[in-house]
């Protein structure tokens, strides 16, 4: 599967404009997180970029969600790997996380939502002037973005990367596409 077959497949299950920046966001911060830690770029990138291709689909039913979206990843010729990751990163169906790439995408998923939060709020809502002190700050701010899960977020430990670090990664790898973000 090519990174545009991917891409392809995501425009044509997800009509929101916002459900698609977090597959972008989720997919830049998996590969930046793949290349620090040695791992496959391109397997975790699509991993991201596809994680939720069936939240259209299965319509916020949470027995569904995944479960779906992993018989289309497969169709597409994605990896086993690829397909346990997002089939676990619903915990809904009870699948242990596995491998480092099924604990990346599980941390990954909820810190888009924080750092987008922490970008909006500022004066002329982009990205660019954000830094990863005042993410960390909101982070610790339990009313602030009260929907994003921190202790998912917190799981980082659990591939390695300390949680100041994992802020800063995911900032800098969610700057790196600020466009397409629209921030
Ligand atoms: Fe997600």
């Amino acid at each position: 599967m090519t990174r545009e077959e991917a891409f392809d497949s995501i425009k044509a299950n997800i009509e929101n404009e916002n459900s698609i920046k977090h597959m972008l966001a989720t997919e830049a911060i998996m590969r930046v997180l793949a290349t620090h830690l040695g791992e496959d770029e391109e397997e975790w990138g699509l991993t991201g970029l596809l994680h939720d291709i069936d939240m259209e689909l299965t319509e916020g039913n949470m027995h569904t969600h995944s479960k779906l979206g992993a018989d289309l990843v497969k169709e597409l010729g994605a990896s086993e790997a690829m397909i346990h990751a997002i089939l676990c990163h619903n915990e809904t169906h009870g699948i242990p996380r596995e491998t480092k790439l099924d604990k990346a995408l599980f941390c990954v998923d909820p810190l888009t939502g924080l750092i987008i939060a922490a970008a909006l709020v500022r004066p002329d809502k982009k990205l660019a002037s954000l830094e990863a002190k005042s993410v960390i700050k909101k982070f610790k701010q339990k009313g602030f973005a009260a929907g994003v899960n921190r202790q998912q977020i917190s799981l980082c430990s659990e591939i390695g990367i300390e949680f100041d670090q994992f802020i800063e990664l995911g900032l800098m790898a969610m700057k790196t596409i600020a466009a397409d973000l629209g921030l």
